[in-house]
């Protein structure tokens, strides 16, 4: 009895998971493809933001290429590659004051530090603090913190130490922390900029919080951008917390434009902030950007549970 019940759940069980697992791959990779060719078709509308979505697909995937589907992942691999491109001389001719700051981030190899999926949860016993400072994220002063990781000018410090010394910091202020903390690991200034895996640990926990309260709060249109931020990070990090739930997919899914491929929302006006750019038919740069970054990281979970 204990055997028939036995294949019983193999056989109802398994091609359940097995299907569904297939399915969400190449709904992934579809996805990403028309996000992807929404941004080819429209470089002239975007900002250099949208390349970092670009270069983390390129760079992050490509060691997957060499696995099961990997036909499909090459020529994802390989599109990404194009668009990067496209932007990044469409970026130098409209904003070259900003492309000479920053255009670091879109070269080959500045994403592909590829760290293994795993659970990190209760690694450490400490209690998450999920207090806010009140400071606000100043753009300039990140776009100075990342200037002077991604040239090595490791004298010019103030601004990385303003910003990542802040215990506190919440949203976009602790994303742009990871983001920090990535790109210093291949800076010529990580000496200064190391952290302790402790405190890696609790900044990454403090994300993974506020990213289950985005999902409690069933994901309000004003934390769509943030939260696919999050899920983009969580992956880059290799953290299997973020990508547990089906339903945070699906919902990645279902927020891109169904005609255009790119990601926006019509009923929210956002102005004087540089990095966002509203596009034509509602689309907003950097959200589509960020979803793509996500939809990457979602790929490379599922494409890594296959190896
Ligand atoms: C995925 O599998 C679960 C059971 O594991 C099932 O309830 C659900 O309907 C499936 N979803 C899809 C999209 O096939
Ligand atoms: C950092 O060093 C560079 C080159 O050595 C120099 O040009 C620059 O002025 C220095 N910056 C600061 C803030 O000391
Ligand atoms: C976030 O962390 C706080 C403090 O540990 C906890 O009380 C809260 O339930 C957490 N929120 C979620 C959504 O898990
Ligand atoms: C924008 O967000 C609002 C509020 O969540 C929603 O009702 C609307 O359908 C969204 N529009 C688009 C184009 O996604």
């Amino acid at each position: 009895m204990i055997l028939i019940l036995h294949w019983y759940f193999i056989f109802t069980l398994i091609p359940l998971v097995l299907c569904n697992h297939t399915i969400t791959t190449n709904q992934i990779i579809n996805t990403l493809t028309r996000a992807l060719k929404f941004f080819s078709l429209h470089t002239d509308q975007v900002n250099l933001d949208a390349g970092i979505g670009t270069r983390i697909v390129a760079d992050q995937l490509r060691p997957y290429i060499i696995y099961k589907q990997g036909k499909l992942v090459k020529k994802l691999v390989d599109l990404s590659e194009y668009v990067t491109w496209q932007i990044s001389q469409s970026v130098r001719k409209r904003q070259s004051n900003y492309y000479k700051q920053l255009s670091f981030l879109l070269m080959p190899g500045t994403f592909s530090n590829i760290v293994p999926f795993q659970f990190h949860r209760n690694k450490y016993k400490i209690n998450i603090e999920t207090k806010c400072s009140s400071s606000i994220f100043f753009e300039k002063l990140s776009d100075q913190c990342l200037h002077t990781l991604g040239y090595g000018k490791c004298n010019e410090t103030e601004s990385c130490m303003i910003l990542m010394n802040d215990p506190y910091a919440c949203r976009y202020s602790l994303t742009h922390q990871i983001l920090y903390s990535i790109i210093a690991k291949k800076s010529l200034c990580y000496y200064q900029y190391r952290l302790s895996s402790l405190d890696e640990y609790q900044m990454i926990s403090r994300m993974f919080n506020e990213s289950q309260t985005i999902a409690r709060k069933n994901f309000l249109e004003i934390d769509r951008d943030l939260f696919m931020e999050q899920i983009a990070l969580g992956g880059l990090v290799g953290w299997n917390e973020f990508f547990q739930d089906i339903n945070w997919f699906n919902k990645i899914i279902s927020w891109q434009h169904p005609i255009e491929g790119c990601y926006g929302n019509d009923t929210i006006r956002i102005i004087n902030k540089r990095e966002e750019m509203q596009m034509l038919h509602h689309c907003l740069s950097h959200r589509t950007s960020v979803a793509i970054a996500a939809l990457s990281q979602i790929l490379r979970y599922l494409l890594s549970r296959d190896i």
